[in-house]
């Protein structure tokens, strides 16, 4: 039976150290698309893993279509029409897409599924809904968008009518979010429930119809989105206004800190992704690289902090060769890197707070001396960078894996931006990170440019590039198709991000 409504009461739950859900009352209704706010640790990923039985609730209950409900897994959840579309997926990279959706039915005639019967399935629900993939596509050749879309395709194949989509959009160009909010739109006129979680405001304005909002475990607001704004649900989020404009002193540009001449790189697939790129970043400047993510912006940040083979060209920092450099030597050289992959690249899952944070730093004064460790420093400084960055963490000793997401990547940028570097590579800063903590990343970011800091920042983020950008290096298809100032029309850079038009100002790098 398709899901009517889905209620929640008084769902409390409890982690050691921690009380991630307070007494939540939460509801959601066919035809709906009900968004889930809150800070960094503010529960709605565990609220949202309780629904769909990943994990028991300490108490509370769970009543669909009127009915309380005993869900005991997930499979339990999706056999009652709830389905949860990860943020990480849980594809086989391998298989095609058909195959993927195939995998764990349950076939009437013996152990195979028929996969002409699945690929006509697909078929139709990619044609109602508008998740247009090829069935026989094999996964890992699929763009980000595309495996998000077997994903959903493979929920609403089982008849989950209830989907949970937590963050869906982080891992979106704002192209993909565009076709991915009509794709939501079918969903829900077509009677289907929805719970969208984004730390977007505009995207929460712009595709939800209620909203409520959680603070430290609590309901603290219940909205229709008609009847709010973004400054409000900031406020109600937060405890405050949110600053999104920044007044920036004037750049004082000092000297050439990174040189890179003639650069190329491969992606994982072997293909070339930054041809033959050349470009400069001035102490005291912020270069905000803007471009459609897979224009090789990834791979540019990786050749330089020594983590992807330079196929030719030459990386200077301080007029020091670094190109194929190990990351330690890069590190040393003093470069700042906060990796887009930030979960895979950036923390080490099973260390706790602790060493995370003095990952990289950890071998140099003042946290060690000759090679010994200066505990009391390293407590000092842990307690301080977790108090500056407001990671909430139970404790410095509780393992990195138990925070949550964007507690994760404060961490990392607590470690990377505390070092004082010469050249800071900041790619995609605020992804995943709720609006106080942007509001604060900023605000470091503009502080290490005053300090003399040359900064490389990569974003997909417009507006982010905009505010904090001295001068915008517009990327594509691994190279630059133009400079320009960060007043340039949004249209404008819209066009040179989609490779039509080049800076006329620059010609020669079209
Ligand atoms: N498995 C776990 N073990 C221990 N603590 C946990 C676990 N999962 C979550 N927590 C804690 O519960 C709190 C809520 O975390 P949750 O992941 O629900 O936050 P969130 O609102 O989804 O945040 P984000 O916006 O960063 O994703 C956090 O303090 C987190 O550290
Ligand atoms: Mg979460």
């Amino acid at each position: 039976m398709p899901i009517e409504t889905v209620e929640l009461r008084n769902v409390s739950k409890r982690f050691p150290g921690v009380l991630a859900n307070d007494q939540v009352n939460f509801d959601v209704h066919a035809g709906e698309i009900h968004a889930l706010l809150g800070e960094n640790g503010a529960g709605k990923s565990t609220l949202m893993k309780i629904l769909y039985a990943m994990y028991r609730p300490t108490e509370g209950e769970i009543f669909i279509n009127g009915k309380l409900a005993e869900l005991r897994s997930p499979a339990d959840a999706l056999a009652n029409g709830i389905g949860m579309i990860h943020q990480h997926f849980q594809l086989v990279p391998g298989f095609t897409v058909v195959e993927n959706v195939a995998l764990g039915l349950k076939s009437s005639r013996g152990p195979l599924t028929d996969l002409d019967v699945v690929t006509k399935r697909v078929q139709e629900l990619a044609t109602q809904y508008g998740l247009s993939v090829e069935p026989n596509a094999l996964v890992w050749q699929l763009a980000v968008g595309q495996q998000q879309r077997v994903e959903i395709i493979k929920a609403l194949y089982r008849d989950a009518s209830l989907l949970i989509l937590d963050e869906p959009t982080a891992v979106l160009t704002p192209q993909e979010v565009k076709e991915f909010f009509d794709i939501l739109r079918r969903l829900r006129d077509a009677g289907n429930a929805l719970i969208f979680i984004s730390h977007k405001l505009y995207e929460v304005m712009a595709i939800s119809d209620r909203v409520t909002v959680l603070r430290d475990g609590r309901v603290v607001g219940r909205v229709k989105t008609a009847d709010t704004n973004q400054k409000e649900l900031a406020r109600m989020m937060v405890g405050r206004d949110v600053i999104t404009r920044w007044d920036k002193p004037p750049a004082q540009q000092g000297p050439v800190v990174l040189k890179i001449e003639h650069l190329s790189a491969a992606n994982d697939k072997g293909i070339t992704a930054v041809r033959d790129f050349s470009l400069e970043v001035r102490a005291g400047e912020i270069l905000g690289i803007a471009g459609v993510s897979g224009n090789g912006q990834r791979e540019l940040a990786e050749a330089i902090a020594g983590m992807r083979r330079a196929t030719a060209g030459t990386i200077w920092v301080d007029n020091q060769n670094v190109t194929n450099q190990s990351p330690a030597q890069v590190s040393a050289s003093g470069v700042a890197f906060v990796p887009e992959e930030r979960m895979t690249m950036g923390v080490v899952r099973e260390f706790t707070v602790a060493e995370n944070a003095i990952l990289e730093t950890h071998a140099y004064p003042p946290l060690a001396n000759r090679g010994v460790f200066d505990f009391g420093q390293i407590n000092d400084h842990c307690t301080r960078l977790v108090r500056e960055y407001d990671v909430k963490t139970p404790s410095l000793d509780t393992p990195v894996k138990s925070l949550s997401g964007g507690n994760i990547q404060k961490l990392i940028l607590a470690r990377e931006l505390d070092r004082a570097p010469r050249l800071l590579l900041a790619a995609q800063p605020t992804r995943g990170v709720d609006i106080g903590a942007t509001e604060y990343i900023h605000k470091r970011l503009i502080e290490q440019r005053a300090n003399g800091t040359a900064v490389l920042l990569i974003s997909e983020d417009l507006e982010e590039v905009r505010a904090l950008s001295d001068r915008i290096a517009v990327m594509y298809e691994g190279q630059i198709v133009g400079i320009v100032s960060p007043d340039s029309k949004m249209e404008d850079l819209g066009l040179m991000m989609a490779g039509i038009k080049g800076n006329d100002a620059n010609p020669s790098t079209c």
